[in-house]
């Protein structure tokens, strides 16, 4: 009897032990908040850092170089490479861009800290468009932009940056972006696009939820915009095109809708078609937003590219923002119960499917711009060409490249929002390809031969590209997952 008693005994106890330490840690502490007031309008992060010195570490972390060989899209910086060529990957785009500085230099993202330095790197031609390009590039934009109007967007560059204090000339994203200095709490700084463009879609800036708070502070700049041009082709203001959609339904065809619309913001002029058109810039908030299955579950871009993680006994969350992926999926097991090497497949594969579909749209729609070269070419050489034919044609090919331009720009390949990424692609296809149709039919009418495969002569387009004289790299170029490039679209652009 007594012996039994005693082995209860035990047994509770090692269970009490054994309990405590699988739940009984201590529970991780968020930092200690330190007796240091930061000053009202105050830039330098390193001041801010005072008070919290564990944030800014790692909001300094993103200068570091991020792993290589963990992302098959979004490949990560190393010594030895620290620009992807974005027209290498998809020399689609050479073709589609050339005409002004997208064509000319593209790469891929890197790290926040660098946004101000690459734009002092970058080819001029890709801040030909004045101050304005320094919207999400500066914390001090906003002052500018207050301070300065209409100088602020239609200055050159170079002079609005050297408005910017000496020592911050180099600073990118920084605590005052994102934060109010009162009780850190989330906030807009981005007043004069931002706010607007929620007013615009009847959404109270003053009455977001902390969830949609996480989200909103990175839509101050991962959203698609246009620069307002005077007659004279200045820059005279920025918006973001979400007339007529609401919050959570920022449809690319309202987008498209918009641009189209609005003969202000036809920004530049496409090389090989000749058209004055309007651009994107990646709509990761827009494409994210419309009903994807995460947005839908309440996840908001700092769960997934600012996951809470522990430093020391801290738990902070991660202000090194970078992909998932290169942190292991982290920020996915928060939520999810899978593995770390399930999830990742499920992103791949995701990606995959989008890439392919990419590509399927991007070659179709170059096709449709060299065939509407031909006809300007037959036009020159005296023929008449139907224009009834050409006009649906012409509205047909600008639907197809704004829907490829749309994905493409969009930094997720796909994930953010995977079903509408190809319902895009998908629609930009069918869109190409009725404009394909037409234009071989008007072509046919005037007795000119259209081969099966149209040459896109992809080197014209892809190499001696600016002052740096940017070549095609066949070591980046990203191939169909699945084959079917080279029987659908016989490129010459391998010689
Ligand atoms: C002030 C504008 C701005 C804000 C606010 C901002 N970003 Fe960025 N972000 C950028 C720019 C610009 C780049 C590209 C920098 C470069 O390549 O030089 C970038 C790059 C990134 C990258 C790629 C990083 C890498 O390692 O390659 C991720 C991921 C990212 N941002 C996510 C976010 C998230 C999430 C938020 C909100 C918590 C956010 N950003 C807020 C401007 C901003
Ligand atoms: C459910 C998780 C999830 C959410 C929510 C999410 N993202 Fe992402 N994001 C990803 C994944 C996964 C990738 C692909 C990364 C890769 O391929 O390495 C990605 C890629 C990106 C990239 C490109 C990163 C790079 O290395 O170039 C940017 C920028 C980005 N997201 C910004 C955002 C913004 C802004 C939001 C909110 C509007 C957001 N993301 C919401 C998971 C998420
Ligand atoms: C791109 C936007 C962005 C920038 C820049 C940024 N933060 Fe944050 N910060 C966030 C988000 C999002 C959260 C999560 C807030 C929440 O969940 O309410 C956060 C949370 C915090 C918190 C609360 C504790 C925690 O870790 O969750 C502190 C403190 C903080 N940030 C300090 C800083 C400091 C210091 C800097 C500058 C060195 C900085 N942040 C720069 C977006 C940003
Ligand atoms: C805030 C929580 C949360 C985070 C963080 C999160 N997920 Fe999810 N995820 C969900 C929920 C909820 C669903 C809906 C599926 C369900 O109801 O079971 C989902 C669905 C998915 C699906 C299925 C999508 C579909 O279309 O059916 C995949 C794949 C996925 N997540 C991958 C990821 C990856 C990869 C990450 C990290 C980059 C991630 N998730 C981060 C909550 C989250």
């Amino acid at each position: 009897m007594k012996i039994a008693y005693m082995w209860k005994v035990v047994l509770v106890v090692t269970g009490l032990a054994v309990f405590l330490s699988l739940y009984g840690c201590p529970p991780t502490k968020t930092e200690p908040i330190r007796p240091v007031e930061i000053k009202d309008g105050d830039y330098d992060p390193a001041n801010w850092g005072k008070a919290y010195p564990v944030n800014y570490e790692l909001w300094k972390k993103t200068e570091e170089p991020t792993p290589v060989g963990k992302s098959k899209y979004k490949r990560g910086f190393d010594a030895d490479r620290i620009t992807y060529d974005k027209l290498s990957e998809f020399p689609y785009m050479a073709l589609l861009f050339s005409g002004w500085g997208f064509g000319v230099e593209y790469n891929e993202p890197r790290g926040h800290a660098y946004m101000l330095k690459d734009q002092l790197e970058i080819d001029p031609s890709r801040i030909g468009a004045g101050g304005v390009c320094l919207t999400c590039k500066t914390p001090y934009a906003p002052e500018l932009e207050k301070d300065k109007g209409v100088e602020y967007y239609r200055k050159p560059w170079k002079e609005v940056h050297a408005m910017i204090p000496e020592e911050h000339q180099e600073l990118g994203v920084a605590c005052i972006d994102c934060h109010d200095n009162k009780d850190m709490s989330l906030k807009i700084s981005r007043g004069f696009t931002l706010v607007k463009a929620l007013e615009n879609i009847g959404t109270d800036p003053n009455k977001l939820t902390r969830q949609e708070m996480r989200n909103i502070v990175c839509a101050q700049c991962h959203v698609t915009y246009n620069i307002k041009k005077d007659e004279n082709k200045k820059s005279v203001g920025i918006y973001f095109p979400w007339h007529g959609s609401t919050w959570g339904k920022i449809s690319v065809e309202n987008v498209i809708k918009q641009i189209r619309n609005d003969p202000s913001v036809r920004e530049w002029k496409q090389k090989v078609t000749g058209y004055r058109l309007p651009f994107m810039r990646h709509p990761e908030f827009e494409l994210f937003s419309y009903d994807s299955v995460h947005w839908k579950a309440g996840a908001s871009c700092a769960d997934c590219h600012m996951p809470y993680t522990k430093v020391g006994s801290f738990k902070v969350s991660d202000h090194r923002v970078t992909s998932p992926l290169k942190n292991d999926m982290k920020a996915c097991m928060q939520c999810h119960t899978e593995s770390s090497d399930w999830l990742k497949e499920q992103v791949t594969a995701i990606q995959d499917r989008t890439v392919s579909m990419m590509l399927r749209s991007g070659y179709a729609t170059a096709t449709v711009a060299k065939l509407i070269e031909q006809v300007h070419d037959a036009e020159k050489a005296g023929k008449s060409i139907d224009k009834t034919l050409y006009d649906k044609a012409r509205d047909f090919y600008e639907e197809a490249f704004f829907r490829s331009l749309y994905i493409g720009a969009e930094n997720s390949v796909g994930f953010h929002n995977p079903t509408e990424a190809m319902r895009i692609l998908g629609d930009s296809t069918a869109f190409a390809g009725k404009a394909e149709g037409l234009l071989r039919q008007a072509l046919a009418k005037e007795g000119i031969d259209v081969p099966i495969m149209v040459n896109l002569e992809l080197h014209k387009y892809l190499d001696d590209r600016g002052k740096k004289k940017l070549r095609f790299d066949p070591d980046v170029e990203i191939k169909d997952p699945f084959g079917l490039q080279d029987r659908l679209v016989k490129a010459e652009y391998k010689k």
